[in-house]
């Protein structure tokens, strides 16, 4: 098992709409930023490269790179799921705070964390979501900005050598996990 963190802060701005979790929630201001400006996307994909010693976003997706200008943070993630399978990683379960004075989460909580493991492949049960506020302190009380936090679980997918074996017709190594009863 490996674990990874991720935190991400956007500025509130008048005149964009706001994504979280890839949902466009309804707000009279959204977020800045290079991309859809997601913040909670940013935290978990940082959460996820993290666990899999892949840097983090900007290693990937960097802001000087006006090809991906206004890309959807969704996209990101999915190249962020498409490259942990490829190192033979699975996602086992995703925890996340949202930090705003404003919108309320709560509501959207179930349909977030659904577009989060559709994305990622995995059971909405495995992805845990809060909206917290700061009590009026600092940027995000002020409503200038919305923080986000991760941390995802991330395992290396077991290799089935007793099925691979039979395919090739070899045992399987020392090493190899002892056949269950
Ligand atoms: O009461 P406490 O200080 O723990 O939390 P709060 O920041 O005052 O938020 C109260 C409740 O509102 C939280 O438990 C969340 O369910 C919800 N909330 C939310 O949905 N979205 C936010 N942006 C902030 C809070
Ligand atoms: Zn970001």
């Amino acid at each position: 098992m490996r674990v990874g963190i991720g935190y991400d802060v956007h500025r509130l701005v008048s005149s964009r709409k706001l994504f979280l979790g890839g949902l466009e929630i309804p707000y009279h201001k959204g977020l800045l930023g290079h991309s859809d400006g997601d913040v909670l996307l940013h935290a978990i994909c940082d959460a996820l490269l993290g666990a899999i010693s892949e840097g983090d976003i900007g290693t990937h997706f960097p802001d000087s790179d006006m090809t991906i200008k206004g890309i959807e943070s969704v996209e990101i993630l999915s190249f962020v799921a498409n490259l942990l399978s490829k190192k033979g990683f699975e996602v086992k379960n995703i925890d996340a705070v949202v930090v705003a004075e404003e919108p309320k989460i709560f509501p959207y909580r179930k349909a977030i964390c659904e577009n989060i493991a559709l994305a990622l492949g995995i059971d909405a049960d495995q992805v845990g979501l809060k909206g917290k506020t700061t009590e009026g302190l600092g940027f995000t009380g002020t409503k200038e900005g919305v923080a986000a936090y991760a941390v995802a679980l991330v395992e290396k997918k077991s290799t089935d050598w007793w099925s691979l074996s039979g395919d090739v017709g070899m045992p399987p190594p020392d090493d190899a996990p002892k056949r269950r009863k």
